[in-house]
């Protein structure tokens, strides 16, 4: 019998009302709309100490690359999704492994795996989080709902023909301030 080993890969993002994980310029100025709220200083650190590698896309990393934070978890074992080669030299030295890919993510998901890693953060955005859900490759999609709707920008899962995927609440509690958080659990049933 062959065991599949499989990482559990974690879409863990801020959202607004619409489902939208940036705006139509590519800020994401509206998280300040989120607001403090009791752990909210301390939560993402907690969650982190908990990943032990990433998944990012070449249009998050670039938003971090304009914003002078370049790759903020060198520390973590990275597969940056993209077609360009030249981003991996804008991120420079890192801590752990920073590895490029491109074209059908699946493999990408077993190596990941098969490298041991258990734990898996899908960094966004939603267009790398839309071809994992096609994937079937993510199991937990935890967001934080901000209190204001942007009309325009790229989506929580991106993709034009996404097949359904059903998950189960796990988590659902007001932050205060008018946010929310959601957790969902892929239920595969
Ligand atoms: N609200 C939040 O907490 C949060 C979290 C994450 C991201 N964001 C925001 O979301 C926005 C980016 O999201 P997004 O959905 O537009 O983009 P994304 O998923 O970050 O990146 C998409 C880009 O990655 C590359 N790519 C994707 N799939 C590929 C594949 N299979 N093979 C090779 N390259 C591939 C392509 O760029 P190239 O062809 O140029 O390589 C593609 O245009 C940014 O504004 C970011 O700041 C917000």
């Amino acid at each position: 019998m062959v065991l599949r080993v499989s990482s559990h890969v974690i879409w863990y993002t801020a959202l607004s009302m619409d489902g939208r994980i940036a705006d139509g310029q590519d800020s994401l100025d509206w998280i300040e709309a989120i607001g403090p709220y009791e752990g909210s200083g301390t939560e993402f650190h907690a969650f982190l100490a908990t990943i032990d590698a990433a998944v990012v896309g070449a249009s998050t990393l670039r938003w971090l690359l304009r914003g002078g934070h370049g790759w903020p978890h060198g520390d973590l074992p990275t597969w940056l999704v993209s077609h360009d080669p030249g981003l991996v030299d804008r991120v420079g030295p890192t801590e752990a492994p920073f590895t490029r890919v491109e074209g059908n993510l699946e493999p990408v998901f077993e190596a990941i795996a098969a490298a041991g890693h258990r734990r898996v953060w899908l960094c966004g955005g939603g267009d790398v989080a839309g071809q994992a859900l096609a994937l079937d490759r993510i199991d937990e999609v935890v967001v934080t709902i901000a209190p204001v709707a942007l009309g325009k920008g790229p989506s929580l899962f991106e993709g034009l023909a996404l097949p359904h995927r059903t998950f189960q609440l796990a988590e659902c509690r007001p932050l205060g301030g008018g946010a929310a958080r959601l957790r969902w659990e892929r239920a595969r049933g």
